[in-house]
């Protein structure tokens, strides 16, 4: 089976999350196609049995390119086994790490055209240092208003990668099942 994998991502976190997907899947003896959304200008639907994207929320929100992706794609999409997974901080709560809890994901797929056939959520990463200073204060303040780490100086990875790993599993049988 021949795999797209597609990821939007600022920091490097969901394109960490997606690469192991890849790593996982071709394990499993899959062919896995991995590119960074934004640069995706035609897709050859043909070559591809089914389609993963990630992306990670800034501020609030997904890279617009994801929204017009899925709308632009839709009919493609909606024919083959898709999967999406989102990335944020809110995740790293416990009772926000599901597509129904997750408020940006639960927003996303409300919204989208697109009906994946498997969607999950992930708990990024947390890098103080190397965020831009503006970023850092702005990131401490959402974090001091969610009870969170606000020690600067920190970087921590919230990533349950087990769960990553069951996800890959997940999009395994997804596509067998189809
Ligand atoms: C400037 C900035 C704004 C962010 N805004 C949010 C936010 O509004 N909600 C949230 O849950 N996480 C937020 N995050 C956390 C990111 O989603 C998290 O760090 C994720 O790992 C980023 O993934 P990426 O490295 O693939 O871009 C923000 C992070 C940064 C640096």
């Amino acid at each position: 089976m021949n795999c797209l994998l597609l990821y939007s991502s600022r920091d490097g976190q969901t394109k960490k999350i997606i690469t192991c997907i890849a790593e996982n899947l071709r394990r499993a003896g899959e062919v896995c196609d991995l590119k960074e959304l934004a640069t995706v200008e035609r897709v050859n639907w043909e070559s591809y049995d089914k389609v993963m994207i990630g992306a990670s929320i800034r501020y609030g929100h997904f890279n617009p390119v994801l929204k017009k992706f899925a709308i632009c794609h839709q009919q493609q999409l909606n024919k083959m086994p898709t999967a999406f997974f989102g990335v944020n901080l809110t995740a790293r709560k416990p009772e926000k790490c599901t597509p129904e809890t997750n408020v940006y994901v639960r927003k996303f797929l409300l919204n989208t055209p697109w009906k994946p056939d498997l969607c999950g959520v992930f708990a990024g990463a947390l890098l103080y240092p190397r965020y831009h200073w503006l970023d850092r204060v702005m990131v401490k303040l959402i974090m001091k208003m969610t009870g969170g780490e606000t020690d600067t100086t920190k970087e921590i990875e919230y990533t349950d990668w087990q769960r990553v790993a069951r996800f890959a599993d997940d999009f395994l049988r997804v596509s067998n099942e189809k």
